[in-house]
């Protein structure tokens, strides 16, 4: 697929079909990654994938999302949420975000070893580990889209932060930017009705 059909085709899903990625298409999606630019060079980027299904479970222990509309509505008010797709794209995703886990063909917890403390940044030139790793997730993203395997990334709250070190015994010196969940798409998995933007009215020629 060419690489532009790629990045369009890309969208992010929470209902997986129930089929397994074969292994070397894993690889090769995850060395796309590995081939992000990296802000010091070395790339020190771990993935961990979790197959085993209680494994799974203990880890996504710590998500407990509503499940019933009216609750999901209710913490979406909270949010004050001025756009209906935004709205809508939450209403939809935030019963989702255990089952989500627990259902697609590859979990993999992506990890990156922090040059500092990314907590308490110095300059926003410290969170340059933080922004490439974030490449790299991207980079997978697009190659898993060319092979027609869609997923979600999802962020680790504070609780679930420690709970990850803990279970999967990642070392201290590396952090987890996001769970990201992997797989075939389900019949019903639909993307999130998008946002329309003008490339042409986000961009400044010499001045904002
Ligand atoms: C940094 C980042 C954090 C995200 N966090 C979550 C999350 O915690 N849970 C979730 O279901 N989706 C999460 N998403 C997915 C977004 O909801 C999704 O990308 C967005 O709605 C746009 O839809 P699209 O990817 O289909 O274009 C995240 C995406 C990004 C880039």
């Amino acid at each position: 697929m060419e690489v532009y059909e790629a990045i369009s085709k890309r969208m992010t899903i929470r209902d997986f079909a129930q089929k397994a990625i074969p292994p070397q298409i894993t690889e090769r999606i995850l060395s796309a990654g590995l081939q992000a630019p990296s802000n010091d060079h070395l790339r020190r980027w771990e993935f961990i994938l979790v197959e085993d299904r209680q494994q799974r479970e203990k880890l996504v222990s710590k998500i407990h999302p509503p499940q019933t509309q009216k609750g999901t509505a209710a913490l979406v008010k909270r949010m004050q949420l001025n756009d209906d797709n935004q709205q809508e794209m939450y209403q939809r995703a935030i019963p989702k975000q255990q089952s989500m886990l627990l259902d697609a063909a590859l979990l993999v917890i992506p990890c990156f070893r922090p040059s500092g403390d990314l907590l308490q940044p110095e300059t926003l030139s410290s969170l340059n580990c933080f922004a490439s790793i974030w490449c790299c997730v991207e980079n997978i993203l697009i190659a898993a889209a060319s092979e027609g395997i869609f997923g979600v990334t999802r962020i680790p709250f504070e609780p679930e932060r420690a709970h990850l070190h803990k279970v999967l015994h990642i070392p201290a010196e590396y952090e987890v930017p996001c769970y990201l969940a992997l797989g075939y798409p389900a019949e019903s998995a639909k993307r999130a009705r998008q946002i329309p933007i003008e490339t042409s009215a986000r961009i400044h020629q010499n001045t904002w």
